[in-house]
């Protein structure tokens, strides 16, 4: 498996099976084919609702009879949900997520947003504007020292950020005493996130792509009636015309090549497998000039989920 190195001196696969809305029914079997397939990095967080699910399937995975792979030859990262943000909130909700997965330590815990609830929120979604808590009150660079105290222990291998646009990276960098090792935001061709994929090359910290192929499985919840897909993007389909690859491979083997590890979520046994696959997909530098002029500014999570009445965020305030 191809593997992009951290800043720890570790290496990341550089495809990751995506985890978010897999429902506990399905994600077993959907982990077996990933893991059967050689996907060997998953990707997890507890607001998925689906980590003591994913837990059994690695457990069962793990201890069949004709697996050679051992915890170690896997990838596993996981988040901090927002409400745990409080320094004394962060081991406790490690250890939760390291029971749910049944496993000793994470290969990689990141920060889930630059968000804050209070603990009682739980998993539950914030009704009220007293349900959040002002990063001023917890900011977060104490999330992120309780962070590296977990990698101090020896309970996280690696420890990274998640939706942290540059500036919030600059102010974790000034405190960082384990330094970001992955910065984990949406990206695709109409999100490409180029200056912030540069500012994390300048500072070694490697981007991950999630919604790498516009996550057009999202719950309504989460889009706009009109919102173009990224999967159905002209340009994308001619570049994989010429290659005889399918769409979704065109969009993986441009991140891939552009340095960013991708997590793209399937259930679908062919599509866990197609998605792997694009490992192979070698676009010429004409594809990738083609794809980087598609340059459009579509944010399908843009965050505007955490402006309910009283919150103390804004999506404008949480990219900036
Ligand atoms: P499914 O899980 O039913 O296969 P993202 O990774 O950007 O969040 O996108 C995930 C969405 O894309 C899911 O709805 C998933 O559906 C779908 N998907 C995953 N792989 C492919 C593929 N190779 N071709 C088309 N759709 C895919």
């Amino acid at each position: 498996m191809k593997t992009v190195s951290l800043v720890t001196g570790d290496t990341i696969p550089v495809i990751g099976l995506g985890t978010w809305q897999a429902s506990e029914a399905v994600i077993q079997q959907a982990i077996h084919v990933a893991l059967d397939g050689g996907y060997r990095h998953i990707d997890c967080a507890p607001i998925y609702l689906n980590e003591p699910a994913i837990g059994r399937a690695l457990q069962r995975y793990l201890a069949r009879e004709n697996v050679t792979i051992k915890r170690e030859n896997l990838w596993i990262t996981s988040k901090l949900w927002n409400s745990f943000h409080a320094p004394e909130q962060v081991e406790p909700a490690l250890k939760q997520t390291l029971h749910d997965l049944q496993l000793e330590y994470l290969d990689l815990y990141l920060i889930h947003w630059p968000v804050a609830f209070k603990a009682a929120v739980g998993l539950d979604r914030p009704q009220r504007g007293e349900d959040y808590v002002a990063l001023e009150q917890i900011p977060l660079t104490a999330t992120w020292q309780a962070l590296e105290a977990l990698v101090d222990k020896g309970l996280v291998k690696n420890i990274g950020v998640s939706n942290f646009s540059i500036s919030k990276l600059k102010t974790i960098l000034a405190i960082a005493k384990h330094q970001p090792a992955v910065n984990q935001v949406e990206s695709h061709p109409y999100l490409p996130q180029t200056e912030l994929l540069t500012f994390c090359q300048q500072h070694n910290i490697v981007m991950t792509a999630y919604s790498p192929l516009g996550s057009g499985g999202r719950d309504a919840a989460f889009k706009k009636p009109d919102e173009p897909s990224v999967l159905n993007d002209t340009t994308i389909h001619a570049i994989a015309k010429s290659h005889a690859v399918t769409p979704a491979q065109v969009l993986l083997a441009w991140q891939i090549a552009r340095g960013v590890v991708v997590i793209p979520k399937s259930v679908h046994p062919e599509r866990i497998q197609q998605n792997l696959a694009a490992i192979k997909v070698k676009l010429t530098k004409d594809d990738m000039e083609q794809i980087d002029y598609i340059d459009q500014e579509i944010r399908y999570i843009d965050g505007s989920f955490w402006e309910t009445a009283g919150s103390p965020y804004t999506a404008q305030g949480i990219w900036q």
